[in-house]
């Protein structure tokens, strides 16, 4: 077999080798009937899949796979599926975030320890794009996403109803006595009505829209429909850009650089993304090397208005935005605000800025004008220091009550999320309106896996007095589509003994916003005595061995990431021994 293409392609270590090695490589890939042809030299394309049926968010992935391939083929490049673990947010217990770092560390190895030249990763659901930027950016093979694109907007009684949003909405309209148990049952089948991810601005489509923003995904792409047919089309289209992409060894190390996570947080403020973004950009940076910290998303933010009204801080849902004309109109008005690095490579090879510059609004009630925003700048996700929190917590000021954001309370105290539960609901739990409610054991380590627990409901019998929020304070997330005054990732995490596991009820806890500050108001002599007497909480049994160990064992602090300590960084894509 003559070694075809340049000699430095990867593929070529397997597919163009002589002898017996060569033969095994080429042998049993002929088994799905491929001809001799595709041994050419032609680039040899990864399609990283993370359809699952028991992902519903990616279940049509296999179907995107198809017009991805189409593209590599239309490109004279030669493409295989394979599948990547996927994480559904619905139905993993203890929470799909438990596995991000796994989805990372599978679709890592599977890209180096195969014959590929370059990748196209599928991703929709929440923990599958962050993990599958991370596994690309450690191996820095040539790689263009391709999300699945959002559900049609959920529609209930001739309104529109957003994923996720909407249930804990209908949840607490159920509790206060004004929805039926069994209107909610019809509700629920109103909600997710064709494939897709949440079609809030949730977690999947903030992090398919920063995909988009940090250059990883074709500009546009982000926000089609998943039954869209243009979804099909960036899906070939990606396909097609992929071959030309290792033929200009475009690799992610020269896309996601410290520009393109600037010009991500912004595009983060303005759509009035998810604070799970946080987590997951400070992850993925950690891969690339690029020095990004907690402040900075403070710091970047503070001229950023929230441009774009989608739930759950505002009216509209993704089919909305995508009409409107998308992340690239986002992306535009923050240039003309001079808040864009337009020269940030993306995988298209051109500047982004160059790739928005046209970019037409075709609703100004969607996508705001810059002077007449959602919110005002610098409202987006805040970043708050104090002695409650010293390696900081963040909490999403779109989302929270105005009355909130500068409260001082008493603090009503939960060692778990099952502990408030098992009270909430009664009619003697001893809470007001403005007691703080702590929520904690629900960090990286503590639960273990950082759950979106953090926005417990508010309790019923306040519920019923009309009380729609309170201030909550957790180690854990709160889902992207959810609301309200909730501070979360509160850094070191109660099961490491941060301040947050010296809490007393009874305490006074003062949030301020605005000054970007969260404290325990009580004296450093006592929380020194209290700090004493702490002792670590038990591990259960299912936490000693497994990968719940590994786990336990290196996850990092949500500051960092939550990424394991052994996976920060790239280790690139050599593999110098041979297999027989
Ligand atoms: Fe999968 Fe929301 S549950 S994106
Ligand atoms: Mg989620």
């Amino acid at each position: 077999m003559d070694a075809q293409g340049p000699p430095t392609r990867r593929s070529r270590h397997w597919f163009g080798a002589e002898g017996r090695s060569g033969m095994v490589y080429r042998s049993w890939m002929r088994n799905q009937g491929h001809g001799p042809e595709v041994f050419d030299g032609r680039p040899v394309i990864g399609i990283a899949s993370t359809w699952s049926e028991l992902a519903p968010c990616n279940a049509h992935l296999d179907r995107v796979a198809e017009s991805v391939k189409r593209g590599v083929w239309q490109a004279g490049g030669f493409p295989l599926v394979f599948p990547v673990m996927a994480t559904g947010e619905t139905l993993m217990r203890p929470t799909a975030m438990l596995y991000r770092n796994l989805v990372a560390m599978v679709g890592e190895e599977l890209i180096r320890a195969n014959p590929l030249d370059g990748v196209v990763l599928l991703s929709g659901c929440d923990k599958t794009t962050p993990g599958l930027l991370m596994a690309a950016a450690s191996v820095d093979l040539p790689a263009v996403m391709v999300t699945g694109g959002p559900m049609l907007n959920g529609k209930y009684q001739g309104g529109d109803v957003g994923s996720g949003t909407h249930v804990w909405k209908f949840e607490a309209e159920v509790k206060a006595g004004r929805m039926t148990v069994d209107e909610c049952h019809v509700a629920e089948g109103c909600m997710a009505r064709s494939n897709g991810h949440c079609m809030t601005m949730g977690t999947a489509s903030t992090m398919a829209c920063l995909a988009e923003a940090l250059g990883m995904q074709l500009p546009g792409s982000a926000s089609w429909p998943a039954v869209d047919s243009r979804r099909y089309e960036t899906a070939q289209a990606a396909g097609r850009r992929i071959v030309a992409m290792v033929e200009e060894d475009l690799r992610p190390s020269a896309v996601l650089t410290r520009a393109a996570f600037e010009n991500a947080i912004r595009a983060n403020a303005a759509i009035g993304g998810s604070t799970n973004a946080v987590l997951h950009l400070l992850a993925l940076a950690g891969r690339v090397g690029v020095e990004l910290g907690l402040d900075d998303f403070d710091a970047l933010i503070r001229q950023v208005p929230t441009l774009v009204d989608l739930m759950p801080s505002g009216r509209f849902l993704m089919e909305d935005f995508c009409y409107a004309g998308g992340l690239p109109v986002v992306l535009r008005r923050l240039a003309e605000a001079g808040l864009l690095h337009g020269d940030a490579v993306t995988v298209t090879g051109r500047g982004i800025g160059t790739e928005v510059a046209d970019a037409a609004c075709w609703n100004d009630e969607v996508i705001r004008p810059w002077d007449s925003p959602l919110q005002a700048a610098g409202s987006g996700t805040a970043v708050l220091a104090g002695n409650l929190c010293p390696r900081g917590a963040v909490l999403k000021q779109s989302a929270a009550s105005p009355h909130l954001l500068v409260h001082e309370g008493r603090a009503v105290v939960f060692d778990s999320p099952e502990d408030y539960h098992a009270v909430c609901d009664d009619e003697d739990f001893d809470v007001a309106a403005d007691d703080v409610i702590v929520v904690r054991g629900a960090g990286p380590k503590g639960y273990p896996g950082m759950p979106e627990v953090a926005n417990v409901p508010i309790p019923t019998r306040l519920l019923r007095q009309g009380v729609t929020d309170m201030v909550r304070i957790s180690d854990g997330r709160m889902s992207g589509t959810g609301f309200g005054t909730v501070v979360l990732h509160v850094s070191p995490e109660a099961a490491v003994g941060g301040p947050l596991a010296l809490v007393r009820t009874g305490d006074r806890i003062r949030l301020d916003v605005p000054a970007r500050t969260l404290d325990l108001l009580v004296s450093e002599n006592e929380l020194a005595e209290r700090a004493a007497d702490w002792t670590e909480p038990a591990r259960s049994a299912a936490d000693r061995s497994g990968y719940r160990w590994l786990y336990r064992a290196h996850v990092q602090q949500a500051d960092l990431g939550a990424d394991f300590d052994f996976l920060t960084g790239s280790r690139g894509s050599e593999v110098p021994r041979d297999s027989h």
